[in-house]
């Protein structure tokens, strides 16, 4: 496939997909989430990378799923093509860590995009929101829920219910960005972090990213027993036992991935 709406680049082992229709602020159009997604499941199957990283511009990461696009869809449209979540989930259910790299405008859409993202590294301009109600609808891509487990319910009802915009500083503090990066730095500590994500035993990353994700999206008690279950599991690697003795050999691991 032949990518119009997107670039893609591979940086040892990350793959780094950066969003670009700077004429519409990355506006989440179907030839966009279609591309995306074509390219994720790409790196999800690709050996040779560990990590990936989803990125915008200095401007915008996404203004949003594509009002001009959406306008003239009827509910029997968005129904039977069950519009958003056909297939804008992927990023969310990717296996292997995926870093959200967010400078300028994340808005509807694109917060909700950044959200699916494993975590997000922010820039220090960067604007995040969910303006939808200005447009008569609502979030549609899992923003009420997700941004409500991030934030908690009173930021995010605010934020849902009067399209208020959260910067960098109080996304940080509010717990939806893990840092705060200087934006001309930002792909590049994107990068770097994933490199270090992409280094490790790979089963061993995939099961960390499984059970927090478990935490986030089940009970407590659920979310415990399945950490415990796939804890014991990794005791089946080869690279719990390599990892364990470079620690008492006090040399670095040879990780094999099995
Ligand atoms: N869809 C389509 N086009 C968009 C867009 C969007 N979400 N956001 C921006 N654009 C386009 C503008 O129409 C404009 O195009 P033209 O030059 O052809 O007019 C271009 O991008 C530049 O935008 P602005 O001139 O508006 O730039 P600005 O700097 O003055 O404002 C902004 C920036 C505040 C982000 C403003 O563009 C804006 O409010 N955009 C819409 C944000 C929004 O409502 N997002 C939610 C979309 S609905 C959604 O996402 C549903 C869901 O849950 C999945």
């Amino acid at each position: 496939m032949a990518y119009e709406c997107i670039l893609t680049d591979t940086r040892g082992p990350v793959g780094l997909i950066t969003l670009n229709r700077p004429d519409a602020l990355n506006a989440l159009n179907k030839q966009l989430m279609d591309e995306l997604t074509d390219a994720l499941m790409k790196y999800e199957a690709d050996d040779a990378i560990g990590a990936m990283v989803i990125t915008g511009s200095s401007k915008a990461f996404a203004a949003g799923a594509d009002i001009k696009e959406m306008q003239p869809k009827s509910y029997m449209d968005v129904y039977m093509e069950d519009f958003i979540t056909a297939n804008w989930e992927t990023a969310s259910k990717v296996r292997k860590p995926v870093i959200a790299a967010v400078a300028g405008y994340a808005l509807g859409g694109g917060c909700e995009l950044a959200m699916m993202c494993d975590f997000i590294l922010a820039g220090e301009n960067a604007k995040f929101g969910q303006p939808e109600i200005n447009l008569g609808v609502i979030p549609g891509a899992g923003g009420t829920q997700r941004l409500t487990r991030f934030v908690g319910k009173s930021k995010a009802m605010e934020m849902v219910l009067t399209a208020r915009m959260m910067d960098a500083e109080e996304a940080e503090r509010s717990g939806l960005v893990s840092r705060i990066v200087p934006v001309d730095d930002l792909v590049e500590e994107a990068v770097s972090t994933a490199t270090k994500i992409a280094e490790l035993s790979r089963p061993s990353v995939m099961i960390a990213k499984e059970s927090v994700n478990k935490a986030y999206e089940t009970m407590l008690r659920d979310g415990i027993m399945f950490e415990r279950r796939v804890f014991h599991s990794l005791f089946a690697t080869e690279d719990q036992n390599e990892g364990m003795a470079a620690f008492a050999e006090k040399r670095k691991p040879a990780f094999k991935n099995r």
